[in-house]
């Protein structure tokens, strides 16, 4: 399984507005829009969601995510246009966006990643409401596993443990030799990235790559967890991704076509928009506003204010 980011770009042509499919409009209430089904049918909504957790009858939530999820704390998202990293090539001095992720390039010119890497290096963001809102979910017993497509971090940072976690596009957490393939723990390189120096393996010379998942590169090995996770879950809940990079996008549509799934962003995307479902539910807007309404909607305001004051030791109001 390797990344395939071209590949679902074209899909999406392929499929999406004006394709042939059925399409919905974007043009809809940040209230939410449901999938295709007769108007007899009762509408599925957030309301329905927060119901089905706070009765506990879903026990086994299986959450994806995308750096829509980090922009509220402060970390550029992709593929916005103005203020995302590929609107803003000339900040990391690259010829085209994906370079940035790019093996080809990288060896060519690893200057660009470090200077990302630099940027996202622990201790210059902190997870946002978002984040403490999945942790919320895995202290109750009811987070399956929390499908990550972003490097930030931040989902440890909040305190969900690892074996929740799939970091599916990898982690600055740990970093390999691109030639002696030894392993180093990400200390070991801070003080190089932190002084733009590219970071050189000690017995080699070669350079040491974060283990950050570059287009053509295989998924970690715990991406496979799908495999058990997405046929278990009862629940599926996805926010702040434009599901635009293959194969973490698919597994949006992994889950038994009876589950629930609740996409929660600032444009319709993916097969919602496409392949939409009778259980769906859309929340189109900012990431922050819609689930601090879930939490609303769950009862857990007060609970998810405790939380984030215990972690951070700041009032979030
Ligand atoms: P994208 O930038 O492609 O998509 C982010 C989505 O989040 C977009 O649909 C935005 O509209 C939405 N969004 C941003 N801020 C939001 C907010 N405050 N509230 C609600 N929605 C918001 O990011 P990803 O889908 O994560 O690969 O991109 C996937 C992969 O492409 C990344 O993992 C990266 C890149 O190549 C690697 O890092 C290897
Ligand atoms: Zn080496």
């Amino acid at each position: 399984m390797a990344l395939w980011g071209q590949r679902a770009r074209s899909a999406l042509r392929l499929w999406g507005p004006g394709g042939g499919r059925r399409c919905i409009s974007n043009s809809v209430s940040a209230s939410g829009i449901f999938g295709s089904r007769g108007s007899s049918e009762k509408k599925f909504s957030l309301q329905d969601v927060a119901e089905l957790i706070r009765t506990r009858a879903c026990q086994r939530v299986v959450v994806m995510v995308g750096a829509g999820i980090s922009t509220p704390s402060g970390i550029p998202d992709f593929r916005s246009p103005g203020s995302g990293l590929y609107s803003n090539l000339l900040q990391y001095d690259i010829p085209y966006p994906e370079a940035i992720f790019e093996l080809e390039y990288f060896f060519h010119n690893p200057k660009p990643f470090f200077t990302l890497a630099k940027q996202l290096y622990p201790g210059n963001y902190q997870p946002n409401i978002t984040h403490y809102f999945f942790r919320l979910l895995h202290d109750k017993g009811l987070l399956l596993r929390l499908y990550t497509q972003n490097i930030d971090g931040l989902e440890r940072v909040s305190g969900i443990p690892v074996s929740k976690l799939v970091e599916a596009h990898g982690t600055f957490a740990s970093a390999t030799c691109t030639i002696c393939r030894r392993s180093f723990p990400e200390k070991d390189l801070w003080a190089d990235v932190m002084m733009d120096r590219v970071p050189c393996c000690p017995v080699c010379t070669g350079i040491v790559k974060p283990d950050i998942v570059f287009f053509g590169e295989p998924l970690p090995e715990r991406f496979l967890l799908h495999l058990l996770d997405f046929p278990m879950a009862d629940l599926l809940l996805i926010l702040g991704t434009s599901l635009e990079v293959e194969p973490f996008a698919s597994l949006s549509e992994a889950v038994r076509a009876s589950v629930p799934r609740l996409l929660i962003n600032r444009d319709l995307v993916g097969p919602f928009a496409w392949r939409p479902r009778s259980r769906d539910v859309i929340q189109l807007g900012d990431v922050v506003q819609n689930v601090e309404r879930l939490v609303e909607l769950l009862g857990w305001t007060e609970e998810l204010q405790d939380l984030v004051q215990r972690e951070t030791g700041k009032l979030y109001v």
